[in-house]
């Protein structure tokens, strides 16, 4: 069975009275390499995004600004990730079920993707995602 666990990354953090920085590097600081970048912002209050699970796609999400949750179910339970630090990162590996949500007011999401985009590798019928665990795809 594939590598199903969650991962917070503790990026780089460069401190500097100018101002911090922080990076990531493919195949150094997350196990993929990066083929799209995509953010998430201006999320009215009481929204949700996400609220699918990929079938290959890894990815990184990074709160850039502001805060927000990640709600990841595995199959058999659900895991919350509060995101507030730019200089975390939350690792998911394909085949988790997630969305987002408790977005702050002027939040960013970042997320960093081991694929193009395809709407074939999105599951976005969650009784569907359960039979896929079940089957331990
Ligand atoms: P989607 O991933 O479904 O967002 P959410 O799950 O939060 O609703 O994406 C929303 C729309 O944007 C959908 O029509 C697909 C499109 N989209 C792209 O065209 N390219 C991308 O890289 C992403 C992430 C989405």
């Amino acid at each position: 069975m594939k590598n199903l666990l969650p991962e917070l990354i503790h990026l780089p953090k460069i401190e500097d009275p100018r101002g911090n920085l922080t990076f990531v590097q493919q195949q150094v600081h997350i196990p993929f390499e990066i083929r799209r970048v995509y953010w998430i912002y201006d999320v009215p209050g009481g929204q949700t995004r996400g609220g699918h699970a990929f079938k290959e796609q890894e990815e990184l999400i990074v709160s850039l600004s502001g805060s927000f949750d990640v709600v990841v179910n595995h199959g058999s339970g659900t895991q919350t990730v509060h995101l507030n630090r730019s200089y975390y990162g939350l690792y998911l590996p394909a085949g988790l079920w997630r969305h987002m949500e408790n977005f702050s007011t002027n939040s960013v999401a970042m997320v960093l993707s081991s694929t193009e985009f395809t709407e074939d590798d999105y599951i976005r019928d969650f009784d569907q995602f359960l039979n896929t665990r079940r089957k331990g795809i």
